[in-house]
């Protein structure tokens, strides 16, 4: 008995972060360039996204066969856990290889996400990503330091009905308003960019120019 509850003393198997290593094995690649893989990194982006869609794979408004198998039957208290878990680390990022595009493709990329395109309705990427890119905490996700193909794959998932984020799903709006071709130039582009040293989710408080569900308070 004496025993029993010295070893758990020493390997203590509730230990949170000792259960969250099988999560580093797919986002916890450090020094892979950003525009490698398809893996998102999930470190230090704002809690209150990453139990948002810890909530849409578990509930099936997010695809993916492997993660929700990992959030299967989860409580929320525990995917809350696991979300300030992983907003709360820091690593730092590697320097992204530029994608290959051609000069008016990366030129159509930038000025959607700092300008947008008024005649099809598309806001600036920026202003609700922040100027820096790097999110708006608590629920906005910044687009820097992820794979491209991986952010071509989120917007064609919004295009085509597979992701869904709380109504109004203001994404799945700006998607479908962007052609295929915008869809590669603005992934392409913002794969290419160098990712602030303080990649940090600032809290802010700004106007979106669309509702969505995901900024309203659970
Ligand atoms: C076998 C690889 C693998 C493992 C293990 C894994 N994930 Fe994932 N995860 C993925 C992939 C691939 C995606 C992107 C899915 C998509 O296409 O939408 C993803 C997406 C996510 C996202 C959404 C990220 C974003 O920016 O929207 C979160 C949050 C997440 N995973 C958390 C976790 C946690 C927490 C664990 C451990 C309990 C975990 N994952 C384990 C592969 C994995
Ligand atoms: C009106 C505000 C708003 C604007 C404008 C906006 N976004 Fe978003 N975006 C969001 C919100 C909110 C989320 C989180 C959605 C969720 O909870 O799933 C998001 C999520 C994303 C994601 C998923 C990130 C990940 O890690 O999986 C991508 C990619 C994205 N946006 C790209 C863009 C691009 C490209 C533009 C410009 C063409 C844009 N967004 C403009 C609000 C906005």
């Amino acid at each position: 008995m004496a025993a029993g509850v010295h070893a758990a003393e020493i390997a203590p198997l509730d230990d949170f972060a000792q259960r969250m290593q099988p999560c580093a094995a797919c986002h916890g690649r450090e020094g892979r360039p950003a525009t490698e893989g398809y893996s998102p990194r999930i470190a230090g982006k704002p809690a209150g996204y990453l139990y948002e869609q810890l909530l849409n794979f578990r509930d099936g408004r997010r695809v993916s066969p492997m993660m929700s198998y990992m959030v299967d039957r989860q409580s929320e208290a525990y995917l809350r856990r696991m979300a300030e878990f992983f907003s709360q680390q820091e690593f730092p990022y590697a320097t992204p290889r530029v994608v290959r595009r051609d000069a008016a493709s990366m030129a159509r990329g930038e000025q959607l996400v700092r300008k947008g395109d008024a005649a099809h309705s598309i806001p600036a990427c920026m202003t609700c990503h922040g100027q820096q890119l790097t999110g708006i905490a608590p629920a906005v996700p910044g687009l820097l330091g992820l794979p491209q193909y991986y952010l071509a794959a989120q917007l064609n998932s919004w295009r085509q009905g597979l992701r869904h984020a709380r109504a109004p799903d203001c994404m799945a709006e700006i998607a479908q308003a962007l052609q295929a071709d915008d869809v590669d130039a603005v992934s392409a582009w913002l794969a290419s960019q160098p990712v602030p040293r303080d990649a940090r989710a600032p809290l802010q408080r700004f106007e979106a120019p669309l509702r969505c569900g995901s900024l309203e308070p659970r």
